[in-house]
């Protein structure tokens, strides 16, 4: 926190801000354009850019109204509440012009020249095209109005005061469009549009710096989202089973795809929206994001191939307590515990779609990530199976272990399942996860 506040107050002192750049003028309030001033096709496509867009996800709160706002998102630096983006003329954007939109979602700037927080993802958003805002400009315009007032962020002063987030754009954004690679086929250029602008992966998967911006030149190399670690989707892809254009397709269309997890936490909804969204469209993100990973590599595949057999075929010493950093009284606790508490689904690898059976832990992406918490909080909080995957359930283990006991499981599945280095500070990840 101090390390910010001292970069904001250098920039000022410095006057490295223009003051020109901070300022910006309100946008004349419209009447609210009567729905059918808007073209149908341009509302059709509007409604599934928006699925890509997750704006459902922020702008509605737990069974609230579609869009009206006032869903908490937490940040590093505090809560900032998704605004009511219906049409309402008074509490929403009704009065709003498409100019005004326009800016919004193109330079973070509300429609009376307010700067707005970039927990808003307008650094991707500012790069969608114009017909793309266009469309979702009437897709939203032709909601239901609904009259939500926003409550008020909780930051700490001075990060509550809207003039300094000029100092975040002047060192982080700048308004900018995508730019597409000549040498790429049409749909790798509308898969790495899709998710570098409306799609925002990055705003998750890339890691960012202490002042809350992505490292741009770390694009997709694992970030955090809500507590839960967002795996890298380069080539440091951690997971297990090598992903392809056509599985990806698959796990972001209809999130089961066999010999792969499912996606959990923030990714659920993600998917969720994907798979009411243009299929051309999760085709074109799917291909693109396998072009950024890694090939199948035979090597590793046979690796995890050796670990899934000795689940079927026990021998003894199978867990590696060589490991460096692995204390064995964790190793032996760990293992009772998965015998007695996850065994009965785990070792039968998922099967069709009964339940009691699920997927062999060594193709589990959560066990190979850079830290336990996704683990932790898949046990803590089970799996709620994606639409259509009935029997995909996993019953949560909140208050059934003791955070010791949750960290010799996670202890003892790293050592067992996965041929990566032990997990370091296993305990504070634990406690964070619990908080
Ligand atoms: C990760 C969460 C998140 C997502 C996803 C998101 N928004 Fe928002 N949005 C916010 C937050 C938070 C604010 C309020 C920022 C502030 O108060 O400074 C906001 C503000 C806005 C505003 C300004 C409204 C106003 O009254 O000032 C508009 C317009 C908007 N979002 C549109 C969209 C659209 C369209 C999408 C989907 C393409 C979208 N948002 C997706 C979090 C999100
Ligand atoms: C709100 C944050 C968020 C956004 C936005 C998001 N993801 Fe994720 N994603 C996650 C998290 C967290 C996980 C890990 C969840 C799990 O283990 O099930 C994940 C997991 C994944 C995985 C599985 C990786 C693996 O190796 O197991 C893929 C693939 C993926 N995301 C692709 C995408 C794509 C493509 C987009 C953009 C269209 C996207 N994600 C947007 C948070 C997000
Ligand atoms: C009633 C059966 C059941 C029990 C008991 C159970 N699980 Fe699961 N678990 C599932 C199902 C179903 C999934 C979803 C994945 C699938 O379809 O195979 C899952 C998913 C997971 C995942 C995520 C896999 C991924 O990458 O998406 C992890 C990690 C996990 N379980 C660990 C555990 C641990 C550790 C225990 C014991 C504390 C446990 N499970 C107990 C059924 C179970």
């Amino acid at each position: 926190m101090k390390a910010i506040l001292g970069v904001i107050l250098l920039a000022l002192v410095a006057g490295a801000v223009p003051m020109a750049f901070a300022w910006r003028s309100a946008l004349e309030p419209v009447d609210p354009p009567p729905p059918a001033s808007f073209d149908r096709a341009s509302i059709m496509r509007g409604a599934q850019l928006a699925l890509i867009g997750n704006c459902n996800v922020c702008h509605t709160a737990a069974s609230g109204p579609a869009y009206a706002g006032q869903r908490p998102v937490h940040t590093a630096f505090g809560t900032i509440y998704a605004t009511n983006i219906t049409p309402d003329p008074e509490t929403g954007i009704g009065r709003w012009s498409e100019a005004a939109f326009t800016r919004a979602m193109r330079e973070g700037v509300d429609r009376r020249g307010r700067h707005l927080y970039p927990a808003f993802p307008y650094d991707h958003f500012t790069k969608a095209s114009d017909e793309d805002l266009k469309s979702l400009y009437a897709f939203l315009m032709t909601r239901e109005p609904v009259r939500a007032e926003t409550p008020a962020n909780q930051l700490p002063f001075p990060l509550n005061l809207r003039p300094l987030i000029v100092v975040w754009k002047w060192l982080f954004f700048e308004p900018s469009r995508f730019e597409p690679d000549p040498a790429q086929s049409a749909e790798l250029t509308r898969g790495a549009y899709l998710v570098r602008s409306l799609g925002h992966c990055g705003a998750c998967h890339t890691p960012r710096n202490v002042l809350g911006a992505e490292k741009k030149t770390q694009f997709l190399s694992g970030g955090e989202a809500e507590g839960w670690h967002a795996p890298a989707l380069n080539a440091d892809s951690p997971s297990p089973r090598a992903w392809t254009a056509d599985s990806l397709y698959r796990y972001l269309r209809h999130g089961l795809v066999e010999q792969r997890g499912i996606p959990a936490g923030p990714m659920a909804p993600v998917v969720h929206n994907l798979a009411a969204a243009a299929d051309d469209d999760v085709r074109a993100i799917a291909s693109y994001i396998a072009s950024l990973m890694p090939a199948v590599r035979p090597e590793r595949e046979r690796s995890i191939d050796v670990l899934i057999a000795s689940i079927q075929r026990p021998e003894p010493g199978a867990t590696r307590v060589a490991q460096s950093g692995t204390d064995p009284q964790s190793l032996r606790q760990g293992e009772l515990l998965y015998q007695g508490a996850c065994a009965f689904c785990h070792d039968q690898g998922r099967q069709v779609s009964s339940s009691g059976e699920a997927m062999y832990l060594p193709l589990s992406t959560a066990l190979y990530l850079p830290t336990p918490r996704n683990l932790i909080r898949i046990v803590s909080e089970g799996i709620t199976p994606p639409d259509g995957a009935p029997g995909r359930w996993m019953p949560a283990f909140e208050g059934a272990f003791t955070d010791e006991q949750l960290a010799a499981l996670a202890i003892y599945l790293r050592a067992r399942y996965t041929d990566a280095p032990a997990w370091t500070k296993v305990g504070d990840a634990v406690r964070k996860a619990r908080e």
